[in-house]
């Protein structure tokens, strides 16, 4: 079963719960949000003030939230997210040096651990860790930023991976992230994606603050893509 996960970097953060709740109202499960510390990447956005701030929608609704942590150093901030309501926490391979120690700081805090590759990461860099990850997050773009263009290659990076996980028998989710929209969905999900991030594709040009009406809706952004989707099939 292939999941979306709307990236909350595109919402309109000043009405975030009602943003949030029109792509809930279309039977998301999953809410991605975007950790940058100015440092791993070059932007800064979201702590655990904006994952509490989510409380109420994640309980009404059952959500799981899945912090992607673009920070160094991440494993000073695990508690805090966990704390605050993250159900996944995901961090870079490119950021910790104790990667073993990090993905059971996770679960001992009790959520679901991930790990995510830079697009020039080898998958070797993380051989060792899949038998121990709930997640792993295939980056599809440069990290730090919303609506940039999915990486070609990635296909064949997605393609390796899911093998790789297949001949261990891994049930980890395989995750990607950056410039998922109707014209990449089917290839990425054809080399074995099975949580689709995308922020753009999903929020982007839904709010138009100060002006009557938006080009487009949430609704109609999710049944795009899940019709590009069905194409794949
Ligand atoms: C990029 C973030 C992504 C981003 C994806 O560093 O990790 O989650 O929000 O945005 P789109 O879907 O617009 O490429
Ligand atoms: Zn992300």
């Amino acid at each position: 079963m292939i999941k979306f996960a709307p990236s909350i970097l595109s919402a309109d953060f000043a009405d975030l719960d009602e943003h949030v709740r029109e792509a809930i109202a279309c039977d998301i499960d999953w809410l991605h949000v975007d950790v940058m510390d100015g440092h791993f990447v070059p932007n800064i956005t979201i702590g655990p003030l904006i994952v509490r701030a989510l409380a109420d929608v994640k309980k009404e609704k059952g959500l799981t939230i899945d912090c992607h942590l673009m920070i160094e150093k991440p494993s000073r901030y695990v508690e805090a997210f966990v704390d605050a309501g993250a159900d996944i926490v995901t961090v870079h391979v490119e950021a910790v040096t104790h990667l073993h120690r990090v993905v059971e700081q996770i679960k001992s805090s009790g959520a679901k651990a991930g790990v995510a590759l830079n697009p020039a990461t080898p998958l070797s860099a993380i051989e060792e860790i899949l038998p121990y990850v709930d997640l792993v997050l295939v980056m599809t773009v440069n990290p730090g930023f919303g609506g940039q263009s999915y990486i070609p290659t990635s296909t064949d990076k997605i393609r390796r991976l899911r093998q790789m996980m297949d001949e261990r028998r891994s049930k980890a989710f395989l995750e990607i992230d950056g410039g998922v929209n109707e014209k990449t969905i089917r290839e990425a999900v054809g080399a074995g994606a099975d949580v689709l991030v995308a922020g753009n594709a999903i929020f982007g040009g839904t709010r138009k603050r100060g002006s009557a009406s938006a080009e487009q809706t949430v609704a109609g952004n999710v049944a795009r893509l899940r019709s590009a989707l069905l194409q794949s099939a």
